[in-house]
């Protein structure tokens, strides 16, 4: 595992090397191969996330989002990643760690999502397995926590495949694809390493 800090418009934000994967984050020159892939992705995707905005895919609210990204960064409160394929830098998908609290809880929770061609390759599994070290290491954090539909066995399987522990089951935690949902919740602890 490495993490590099790039070079150009993020210049203090890490680049990180996993197994077969890179994670960096987002660029405005990301915006066409992300924007093609989500809409590709469409019908994959949307069961399982926040219901997409109807302009989501355009330019003018990619450079929004990585506005908002670049606050939320500059706050330690998120850190949102792009995951490339390292043979080609093809994209395949994305991993934000968001929602961090420091104090007395050094907590923060991952979402992640793969480009339907890209799917059961083991991409997400070598991104997440890559991220978390970071989390422990360099962010110093205590606990990732994940959560999920109870009926994603793919992300489920991820999560249990990379080393999360099933903690919970919480009632309308999120708002999924327009409706308050329901969901497992799984975390990993910076002691869990050991
Ligand atoms: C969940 C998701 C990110 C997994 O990404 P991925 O790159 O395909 O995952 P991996 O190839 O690393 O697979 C990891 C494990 O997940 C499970 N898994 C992945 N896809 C699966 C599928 N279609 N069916 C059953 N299990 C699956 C398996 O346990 C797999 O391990 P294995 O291949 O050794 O059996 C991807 O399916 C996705 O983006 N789904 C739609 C959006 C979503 O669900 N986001 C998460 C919301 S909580």
């Amino acid at each position: 595992m490495a993490f590099f800090r790039t070079v150009g418009s993020n210049d203090n934000l890490p680049s990180i090397v996993g197994d077969r994967v890179m994670l960096r984050p987002p660029q405005s020159g990301d915006h066409a191969e992300w924007a093609a892939l989500r809409e590709l992705s469409r019908s994959f995707l949307t069961p399982w996330e926040p219901i997409w905005p109807e302009d989501d895919l355009t330019r003018g609210a990619f450079r929004r989002r990585l506005k908002r990204y670049a606050e939320e960064q500059r706050n330690d409160l998120a850190y949102p990643f792009l995951v490339f394929r390292r043979q080609d830098n093809a994209l395949v998908g994305g991993l934000t760690l968001a929602n961090i609290r420091r104090g007395v809880a050094q907590a923060g929770s991952i979402g992640y999502w793969i480009g339907a061609p890209f799917a059961r390759h083991g991409y997400m599994s070598a991104a997440v397995r890559a991220l978390v070290p970071y989390c422990f290491g360099p962010l110093r954090l205590h606990r990732v926590e994940a959560a999920c539909l109870p009926d994603n066995g793919p992300s489920i399987g991820l999560l249990e495949k990379v080393g999360f522990k099933r903690e919970g089951y919480a009632r309308g935690y999120l708002c999924i694809n327009g409706a308050w949902e329901d969901h497992l919740l799984y975390a990993q602890l910076a002691d869990d390493q050991h």
